[in-house]
């Protein structure tokens, strides 16, 4: 079965990235992973994790972690240029980068195929296959709204991590789910977990 890559880098709400594996995982997908070198960083400093680099020691790690034994999961090193979803003669059905960083974005709306996260977009792009991104960094400067644009003409979809206040969160979890649902809602996966807006009570 064709996996669905997600990404997650150094960006600040990795739980977004986390919570997205699970639900995928829980809904018997095929997940490939790949941590960008920056997201071991915040995963240390702002959760104060050690996530494993070694693939089959984090793929153990998320495993119990997210406490899901369905599904099929694969995780990459950072830098595995040599990795099958590095070639766009393996298929996929596309790519989710959640949370995506401004450094990640500015490098794969330049081209600037550094690791393998960069490499794969880059490889969802050209083989016009869905790349869905979810930026996190606020305020935006110039530089990274020229940056977005590029990578929606190029024909990403960007989706940025913004909670709806119709649905009457109850918790930052329940935030999460609407947060993940709608990102994979844009790559027609189905994970139904949240309540949708049916028009005004009357
Ligand atoms: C705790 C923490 C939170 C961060 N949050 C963000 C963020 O929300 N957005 C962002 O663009 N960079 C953020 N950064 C900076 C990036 O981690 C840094 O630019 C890094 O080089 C990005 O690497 P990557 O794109 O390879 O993941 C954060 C860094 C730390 C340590």
């Amino acid at each position: 079965m064709n996996s669905i890559v997600i990404a997650i880098t150094g960006a600040s709400a990795m739980q977004l990235g986390e919570r997205s594996v699970q639900l995928l995982l829980e809904n018997h997908k095929t997940v490939d992973l790949i941590l960008s070198k920056g997201a071991y960083e915040v995963a240390k400093s702002e959760r104060n994790i050690n996530i494993p680099v070694e693939p089959n020691a984090q793929s153990n790690f998320w495993r119990n972690k997210l406490k899901v034994k369905t599904g099929k999961l694969k995780c990459y090193r950072w830098n595995d240029h040599s990795a099958s979803i590095a070639s766009g003669s393996h298929k996929t059905k596309g790519m989710v980068i959640v949370p995506c960083s401004m450094g990640t974005l500015g490098r794969i709306a330049s081209g600037f195929s550094l690791d393998l996260i960069e490499r794969c977009a880059d490889v969802h792009l050209k083989e016009n296959r869905p790349l869905i991104i979810s930026p996190r960094e606020s305020p935006l400067n110039l530089i990274h709204i020229e940056n977005i644009k590029r990578l929606a003409t190029a024909g990403a979809l960007i989706v940025p991590p913004i909670p709806a206040w119709y649905t009457s969160p109850k918790s930052i979890d329940d935030i999460i789910d609407f947060i993940v649902v709608r990102l994979f809602d844009s790559l027609g996966e189905d994970l139904d977990k949240i309540a949708r807006w049916t028009g005004p009570v009357k």
